[in-house]
């Protein structure tokens, strides 16, 4: 595998230091409150399950599990709920959980559907931000490393389902996907 990466960006070390630093600012800003920190699966898995072990809050967790319409044909930026949270998020405080917020058309359209839901308030928390491909207006409330417009893999990201498994983040060689 190592040998499709043409660049490492983010080693092990450098990622778990960046989540503890999240991880610590989520816990000081959510004192006194319990969140529901949503996972957008699948490649927040990894980036989630280090996150939550940084975090000293009585939160709760659970997954979302989400599909864009067709392959960038259709542009209203609608998703479709493959699996929806199994709790009532009324008055809940939610942090949404994203491994990277590219168009930003997945986390638009998810966020305006938990917040006809009444949550209380929702943020969103992404390890990565490729701001330079957003079409949709979001900014994240917290964000691990803002990157390129380049195509990344590991620590859960992958391509056609491989590499999710890399613990560093690093560039996919484009001889890979061309
Ligand atoms: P968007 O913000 O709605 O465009 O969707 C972001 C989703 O696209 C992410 O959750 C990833 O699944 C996927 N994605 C975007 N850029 C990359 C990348 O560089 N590598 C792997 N997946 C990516
Ligand atoms: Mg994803």
């Amino acid at each position: 595998m190592i040998k499709d990466i043409s660049e490492v960006l983010y080693s092990e070390e450098e990622l778990s230091a960046r989540v503890h630093e999240l991880g610590a600012q989520i816990t000081k800003d959510y004192e006194g409150k319990s969140p529901l920190l949503v996972g957008v699966l699948k490649g927040s898995f990894v980036f989630m399950a280090d996150l939550v072990r940084a975090i000293d809050l009585p939160c709760e967790i659970d997954f979302m599990v989400v599909s864009s319409y067709g392959n960038g044909t259709k542009t209203n930026g609608a998703v479709q709920i493959i699996k929806d949270l199994q709790v009532d998020i009324a008055g809940r405080d939610i942090i949404v959980i994203e491994d990277i917020l590219d168009s930003g058309m997945t986390l638009s359209y998810l966020s305006g559907i938990l917040s006809e839901r009444g949550a209380a308030s929702i943020k969103i928390c992404t390890l990565l931000d490729k701001p330079a491909r957003r079409m949709a207006p979001v900014t994240p409330a917290y964000k691990g490393f803002t990157i390129d417009d380049k195509f990344i893999v590991g620590y859960g990201l992958d391509y056609a389902e491989r590499y999710r498994n890399l613990p560093f983040i690093g560039v996919l060689d484009p001889k890979v996907y061309s």
